[in-house]
């Protein structure tokens, strides 16, 4: 199978392509269709969660967006990526990351929204798993923000994953502003 990366995305391994589960999967686009399905089932599920917040959520939530796709879905990825934590220290980073997360809920530190666009950004930044984190980190921010009474976020009704669309570009962008301390731009888009 021949994997078309775009930018701001983290190619595969070959370990980590083995743990395909569905065989007969040949194309990027069958694969794509199989991950959605996947993860369309894993939404109501996460939306009826409560402790969200845990490094334990982090990851089954992972686990049942990819659990028919990768063998390795739900657990923390064990090599470098070209995006990311060093990988031993993901388990640690989330922890304070979710600790701070709860914190700032506790003390409206930011408003809701900005709370939960901001833990989407520290958690793509660290970047736990070998593949999906986009993915997983936008459901993330959504199931965050819904818990809080917001509406879901809409992320620039950003469909397509896989393609290099102009969407993509300024989602990708308005994360690298993120990167250098200005959230502003990613508010926006995820409301877009
Ligand atoms: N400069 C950056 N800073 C923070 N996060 C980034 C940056 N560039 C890319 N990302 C995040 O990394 C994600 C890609 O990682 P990965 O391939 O693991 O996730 P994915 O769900 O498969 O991705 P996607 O579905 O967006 O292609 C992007 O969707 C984005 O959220
Ligand atoms: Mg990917």
């Amino acid at each position: 199978m021949k994997f078309n990366y775009p930018p701001g995305s983290t190619p595969l391994e070959t370990g980590e392509l083995a743990g395909l589960l569905p065989k007969h999967i040949t194309t990027q686009e069958e694969l794509n269709a199989w991950e959605e399905k996947n993860i369309i089932e894993a939404e109501p599920w996460a939306f009826k969660q409560k402790d969200i917040l845990s490094t334990l959520f982090i990851k089954k939530l992972h686990k049942r967006m990819f659990d028919k796709t990768w063998e390795w879905a739900g657990e923390f990825r064990t090599s470098e990526k070209n995006i990311g934590a060093y990988w031993a220290q993901v388990p640690m980073l989330l922890q304070v990351l979710c600790d701070d997360v709860r914190y700032q809920l506790e003390r409206d530190a930011y408003s809701n929204d900005e709370i939960a666009v901001r833990f989407h950004h520290r958690l793509v930044s660290i970047h736990p798993f070998s593949n999906g984190n986009g993915r997983h980190a936008r459901l993330m921010a959504d199931v965050l923000i819904v818990q809080q009474g917001g509406s879901r976020f809409t992320w620039g009704m950003y469909q397509d994953l896989t393609k290099t669309t102009s969407v993509r570009k300024q989602y990708i962008q308005a994360l690298q502003v993120a990167d250098k301390g200005d959230y502003s731009k990613l508010l926006l888009f995820a409301r877009s």
